[in-house]
């Protein structure tokens, strides 16, 4: 990718935060809510632990998981775009009365690679659709291992980076040249939702998320295609 460092998708994500929950839903058909639920249900998170849902975006995770958790467990929702993550915090502030507090989800605008993880805090670390986001996938895989408490487990959801050749790539650039940018062009977002084509080149297979992950120190490691291999999920145990 010419240009994929922090500052620059943060920018991206600060530009498309007021529309990104609203063309999420429509270009999605809803159905990111079904994988993220997905997510969640294989995690099997419980009362009483300490998950973080780096990468949260308007924290459609961090929320999920709150309901799984409560009330003796936390949620951290980790973003480093402010407006994104103003958006998260004001969704929570208005569904409060309706369980979830605040004192179980708290959020954090920084930089993933800013956190300190000399202590493995989490038992719990999902990302959605934030891995192919980042600078260097090695390096956010290896910041997940070490927030890890030993036996700790991760999952991330994400486009599925399939071989050029297959119907499922085909498919994948069809609908996103020719649904996903023209929606978005509508709310002068095009530019910004062209990045995901660019951003799926650059992302590991699954073969090869698996294989880093091993690499790391992970003990267990599976993937799983979704929607014929539109998008997949990578499991991990530390
Ligand atoms: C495609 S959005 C996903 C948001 C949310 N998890 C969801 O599934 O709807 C990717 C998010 O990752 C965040 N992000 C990208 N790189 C990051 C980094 N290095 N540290 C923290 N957040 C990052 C972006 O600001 C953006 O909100």
């Amino acid at each position: 990718m010419a240009n994929k460092e922090s500052s620059y998708v943060q920018d991206i994500f600060n530009r498309i935060s007021h529309k990104y929950d609203f063309l999420n839903n429509l270009l999605s058909f809803g159905l990111h809510n079904l994988w993220k639920r997905k997510l969640v249900k294989l995690l099997k998170p419980v009362d009483g632990e300490n998950w973080a849902d780096l990468c949260c975006g308007t924290g459609d995770m961090s929320i999920l998981i709150s309901h799984r958790i409560s009330p003796s467990g936390s949620v951290v929702g980790v973003d480093n775009a402010s407006e994104i993550l103003s958006i998260a915090r004001l969704r929570v502030e208005k569904k409060r009365k309706k369980l979830i507090s605040n004192k179980v989800i708290k959020w954090e605008n920084k930089d993933i690679f800013d956190i300190d993880h000399t202590v493995n805090v989490f038992d719990g670390v999902c990302m959605s659709y934030g891995l192919r986001n980042l600078k260097d996938v090695e390096q956010g895989l290896e910041k997940v291992f070490f927030l890890l408490k030993e036996r700790g487990r991760a999952g991330f959801l994400d486009f599925n980076h399939s071989s050029d050749k297959s119907l499922a790539s085909l498919f994948q650039k069809i609908y996103l040249r020719f649904v996903v940018v023209p929606f978005s062009k509508i709310f002068s977002l095009g530019s910004e939702y062209s990045y995901i084509e660019q951003s799926i080149r650059d992302f590991p297979d699954g073969i090869k998320l698996i294989q880093i992950s091993k690499r790391i120190g992970f003990s267990s490691a599976e993937y799983k295609t979704l929607l014929g291999g539109q998008m997949g999920i990578l499991l991990l145990k530390r």
